[in-house]
């Protein structure tokens, strides 16, 4: 019937011309986009390219400066989420909503008040589950958020899109936090419901998800789309061209050539949550000089605890940390840090960087209290500024505007910035959390430079990431930790990302032999 392929081919979304800017710098620019019905389309660009500025758009959380959007061929203004969610439209932010002590099927039902009174708490959990189980993603209806993984509580928000019918989902960055095997599970649920004609935005930065899950892709560059294709006839090398503006030089890694002594030794350390459960729960480990050893786990295993634990953020319940021999366990982070710690934390904004502070002040941060910075008591505001400027040189840390603090800066940048502060001052431990999460395929080739380079000149570098690519790129040694406890170690040219995620996932090796 001619009318029905008329509504077929009507997109389901159509932005024309949608302008977004933040403090007058455009994060999405006179951006044209169209989400067919039943299609998986994949929104790949860098950090900062302005895909969750676009998706929020969509969402309704931001309002366009200019532009028009039509959902199914209307014209639609959105004021709200709320709105948004009445059009059909849901979106899994890359920090989920959840509320952490509401149960899975308390969440889905929340914001809908009508199914609150309408049903009961017995009727809400079997939806739940019935829900789960139609799209292969089993969850426990009664299990309180705080209780599942990370992977789980996108499963949640997920459901909780389709608990509303939602018919088209926007999942910015979705396989950031999830195990391979977990990411190949959403994939799969990702086709099923394309098949069921709904429409899904699937925001990532990595080329081979793009092109293992999307039928088309469109590539954002600086907020303005620089290129839209079929998929299938899209090779990676054109779409990371496009995707950077230029050749892209992946870092290549060189064995070490000398492990010296061990630096870092950690023994049965055990660390509590802010729950008061043993996160951390008799971990040892040691790295040697000249040596990257990489922590695998998926999020919520115990790597915030570890990391916090060696730096002295969190109080260490029992077992020791030392560092060249002496123990340093009980030291304050201030002493830690003069005994030669340095960190990388995941969190860039949250307690890496002060936010209101100018570049140049966080790049001196942590040594103001020695020359050049200081003379005496005095402050040398003109050390500061020329110093840093040194470092945002040598760091390629872009964006910089002088007076202006440091929060402007983007991810990529911002992460450059606390690594130079990290690694200039006097150290022989680098500890990195999860530190090129979020970045762009530019800024995450630089950071992983960096690490190596610290390697190569012998620092010990202990590498907490969620990343297996990550991982596997810069590791030389390789742990995978569950629940807190090491569940297996190879070295790097041993280690594959299916070995990897079967060990994060709980799996025993020598169980299944
Ligand atoms: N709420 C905001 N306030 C100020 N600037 C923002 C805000 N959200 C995004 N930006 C800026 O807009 C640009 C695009 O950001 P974003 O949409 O988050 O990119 P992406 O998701 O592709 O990494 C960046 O320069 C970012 O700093
Ligand atoms: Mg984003």
């Amino acid at each position: 019937m001619p009318d029905q392929d008329q509504s077929s081919a009507t997109p389901a979304v159509e932005l024309r011309n949608i302008d977004k800017s933040f403090y007058g710098v455009f994060a999405n620019a006179d951006v044209d986009f169209s989400l067919a019905k039943g299609e998986v389309h994949a929104l790949l660009g860098e950090n900062g390219a302005g895909k969750s500025t676009l998706c929020s758009v969509m969402a309704g959380l931001y309002r366009p400066d200019s532009g028009e959007m039509l959902f199914d061929g209307k014209p639609m203004v959105f004021k709200s989420p709320k709105d948004a969610y009445a059009a059909g439209v849901g979106m899994v932010y890359q920090h989920f909503r959840l509320v952490s002590n509401l149960t899975v099927a308390e969440n889905l039902a929340l914001g809908n008040p009508e199914v609150g009174l309408r049903l009961s708490q017995g009727q809400l959990e079997a939806e739940a589950k019935e829900l789960g189980e139609r799209y292969d993603f089993p969850v426990d209806p009664s299990a309180r958020i705080w209780q599942l993984s990370v992977g789980q509580q996108q499963r949640v928000e997920i459901l909780k899109l389709l608990y509303r019918d939602a018919k088209i989902l926007i999942l910015d960055e979705p396989t950031a936090v999830l195990t391979p095997q977990e990411g190949e599970a959403l994939f799969r649920a990702m086709r099923m419901l394309a098949d069921e004609g709904r429409s899904l935005i699937f925001v990532s930065h990595k080329l081979q998800e793009v092109k293992a899950v999307s039928d088309r892709v469109t590539v954002l560059r600086e907020g303005r789309v620089v290129g839209a294709a079929n998929t299938d006839d899209a090779e990676p090398r054109d779409l990371a061209r496009m995707m950077v503006g230029k050749d892209l030089v992946l870092p290549t890694r060189k064995p070490n050539e000398s492990v010296g002594d061990e630096v870092l030794v950690i023994e049965d350390l055990v660390v509590e949550d802010d729950r008061g459960l043993d996160a951390v729960d008799g971990l040892s480990i040691s790295v040697r000089a000249g040596e990257v050893v990489g922590i695998a786990g998926v999020s919520g295993n115990g790597q915030r605890e570890l990391a916090q634990g060696i730096v002295g953020l969190m109080k260490v319940k029992s077992g020791s940390v030392r560092l060249n021999g002496t123990d340093v366990t009980k030291k304050s982070v201030l002493a830690k840090i003069k005994s030669g710690i340095a960190y990388v934390p995941q969190s860039r904004l949250g307690m890496g960087l002060a936010p209101g502070l100018t570049t140049e002040d966080n790049l001196a941060l942590k040594q103001y209290r020695e020359p050049p910075y200081s003379n005496g008591p005095l402050l040398s505001a003109a050390a500061f500024g020329r110093r840093g400027a040194e470092l945002i040189e040598e760091f390629d840390v872009r964006g910089v505007r002088p007076g202006l603090p440091i929060r402007l800066l983007s991810g990529g940048n911002l992460q450059k910035a606390l690594i130079a502060r990290e690694v200039v001052q006097d150290h022989s431990v680098l500890i990195a959390r999860s530190p090129t999460r979020g970045l762009d395929v530019g800024a995450t080739a630089d950071v992983r430079d960096h690490i190596l380079a610290e390697r190569d000149r012998g620092i010990a570098v202990l590498l907490i990431s969620e990343d297996l690519d990550e991982l596997l790129a810069l590791s030389d040694r390789l742990v995978v930790i569950y629940e807190g406890r090491i569940v297996g170690e190879m070295p790097a040219s041993e280690a594959t990302a299916e070995r990897l995620g079967l060990l994060m996932s709980g799996e025993r090796e020598d169980q299944s032999a």
